[in-house]
């Protein structure tokens, strides 16, 4: 069960801090929008280089952007361990993932809610990781959606018959009352925005409470 906390909610002016915060952590999910794809912008290449500088744990980069095809490799070559893309936003996939394999980068694809799963089953073949979309994507805080779970297990069923590992990644609206609906669905990748970067909350135990329930949850 891995947890990546969302740095959409922390103080982007203390970064730094936020970062060393969360090194319990599997990775720090870095959200980057492009005021097109999302109605919402947040960092570039060069500001998520300097997250992967100084993060004590590897970045698992959410592009909500337009045209990945030509943007994509510039986070790649941030260093970031894994980069995930919307379908949404290109014609070719496979063209994107070609590329970022190339840079040895772990690959993701991501599906809003609105979008069916089914035909991108076949890139479970050669992606590291699926992130369902449990809120429309563009800014934190939003409710989860748990309407979009049979993705999650359509996903899950086709990684379990193909014999891949893959990461089953949940993003937006994941709490503690609320994880163990996805990961009792298949997700085993967790993205936490405002959940852990909350006035008065210890971001540590935040997340050793999500680990906790999505444990209990899938036992
Ligand atoms: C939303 C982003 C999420 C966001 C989640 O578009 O993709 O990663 O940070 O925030 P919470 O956990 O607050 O729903
Ligand atoms: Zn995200």
């Amino acid at each position: 069960m891995r947890i990546n906390p969302s740095v959409l909610s922390a103080d982007f002016v203390n970064m730094e801090a936020a970062l060393q915060s969360i090194s319990t952590a599997d990775a720090v999910h870095v959200d980057v929008m492009d005021y097109h794809f999302v109605p919402n912008l947040t960092f570039g290449p060069q500001m998520v280089t300097r997250i992967q500088e100084v993060s004590p744990v590897p970045l698992d980069v959410h592009l909500m952007i337009e045209n990945p095809d030509r943007w994509a490799v510039d986070f790649a070559k941030t260093g970031a361990e894994c980069v995930t893309f919307h379908v949404e936003a290109t014609d070719n996939p496979e063209g994107v993932l070609d590329q970022l394999e190339e840079l040895g980068t772990k690959t993701g694809i991501s599906v809003k809610p609105g979008t069916p799963i089914e035909p991108y089953l076949p890139l479970i073949n050669r992606v590291d990781q699926v992130l369902v979309m449990t809120v429309e994507p563009g800014f934190g805080g939003q409710s989860f959606m748990a309407d979009v779970l049979p993705k999650v297990e359509a996903v899950a069923r086709e990684a379990e018959r193909l014999g891949r590992e893959i990461w089953i990644q949940v993003d937006g609206g994941v709490a503690p009352d609320t994880i163990g609906l996805a990961a009792k669905a298949g997700a085993n990748t967790f993205v936490a925005g405002s959940s852990v970067f909350k006035p008065g909350v210890d971001p540590a135990a935040a997340i050793a409470e999500l680990r906790e329930k999505a444990m209990e949850a899938s036992r």
